[in-house]
């Protein structure tokens, strides 16, 4: 996990890469590839895993679930906070997924990955929902197969679904960026025919036991992760509390929270521990966290929406 010590010395080295190593979206950092072979060209039981703050990771992990079933496959599906990690030794498939944070998957998730035992050449693959377009979001796969090869999984596949952003520094009270709002009804029903087809298409590289090479790109992004872009973010929030008024004690941030900086009984935000994913301010229903952002209050996510009356689209095989 980024400490503010790490920042200030990935901030220097970044700067001398930088200096020396002229950017272009062609230069390979790293590769990954299986270091074990394929545990069978069979699949019989599947997990599906992700990590989700406002749900476009978790809809796409089930449509994806959900296709896996229908072709044959006995699946298990859930978030990675809900997970017991001894229970992956029961499958012969893992596909997770996790949203961009910063140019990169979140800690939490490479901490988890981290934290599994041995998968023995289970094959893997991944995804991630960003709210780019440009959010470094090859990379970001990258960072979830390159782990989960460290650990004996054998990397099959990547893909990308872009999403409405959650990062709330997207808009503020007034405003709205212009790409942001351009994908406000995203993921719709042809991203959501991509995620379904991505479940095809995993089946078949299991069935023709392809394991895949796969590559980290030095982008432009790719270098911003290293000055830690989360700790550059949080110098310009300077209020980050809950509002003891509006405060129901829900409980809601606390389960977002990646780190338990926040205890609502005591209506207390340990804002040194905090990582910045926003996952209390926007999952709060009762905007009862407040934050501050250059001296304007943050408007959530779950906010956000209602202010736009936007509905966010959900796939049929999704609707009760
Ligand atoms: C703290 C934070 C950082 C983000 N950083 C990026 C980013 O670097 N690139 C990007 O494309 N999207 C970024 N986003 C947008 C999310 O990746 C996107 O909205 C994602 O679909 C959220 O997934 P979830 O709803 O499953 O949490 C960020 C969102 C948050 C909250
Ligand atoms: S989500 Fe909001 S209302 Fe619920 S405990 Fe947290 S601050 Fe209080
Ligand atoms: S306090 Fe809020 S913004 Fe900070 S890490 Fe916890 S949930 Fe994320």
């Amino acid at each position: 996990m980024n400490t503010r010590r790490t920042f200030v010395k990935k901030s220097v080295l970044t700067a001398a890469v930088l200096s020396v190593a002229p950017l272009s979206s062609c230069v390979t950092i790293s590769s990954t590839k299986a270091k074990v072979s394929m545990k069978s060209g069979q699949v019989g039981k599947a997990l599906v895993l992700w990590y989700s703050q406002t749900g476009h990771t978790q809809r796409c992990g089930m449509v994806l679930a959900k296709e896996l079933a229908q072709k044959g496959l006995v699946v298990e599906s859930c978030d990675i906070r809900d997970f017991q990690k001894e229970q992956i030794l029961n499958f012969d498939l893992l596909v997770l997924g996790a949203p961009v944070f910063y140019y990169d998957i979140p800690d939490y998730v490479k901490d988890f990955i981290k934290g599994l035992p041995d998968l023995n050449g289970v094959p893997v693959a991944s995804y991630v929902t960003f709210g780019g377009p440009e959010g470094n979001q090859d990379n970001a796969n990258y960072s979830i197969l390159q782990l989960l090869s460290e650990k004996n999984g054998v990397p099959l596949a990547i893909n990308s679904f872009r999403t409405l952003s959650s990062f709330p520094l997207a808009w503020s009270q007034d405003k709205v960026s212009e790409k942001t709002w351009n994908a406000r009804y995203l993921p719709d029903e042809n991203t959501f025919g991509e995620v379904r087809n991505y479940a095809g298409f995993i089946i078949d590289q299991v069935k023709e036991n392809q394991p895949g090479v796969f590559v980290k790109k030095l982008t432009l992004r790719e270098c911003s992760t290293f000055f830690g872009p989360e700790w550059w973010t949080k110098l310009l929030v300077k209020k980050h509390y809950i509002i003891k008024k509006n405060c129901v004690q829900c409980g809601e941030c606390v389960e977002k929270c990646p780190v338990n900086a926040i205890d609502p009984a005591q209506y207390y935000v340990d804002t040194a521990a905090c990582v910045l994913c926003f996952g209390c301010v926007n999952n709060c229903e009762y905007q009862a966290v407040h934050m501050e952002y250059s001296k304007e209050t943050i408007i959530g996510f779950k906010q956000f929406l209602e202010q736009h009356d936007i509905k966010l689209y959900m796939p049929g095989e999704l609707k009760v």
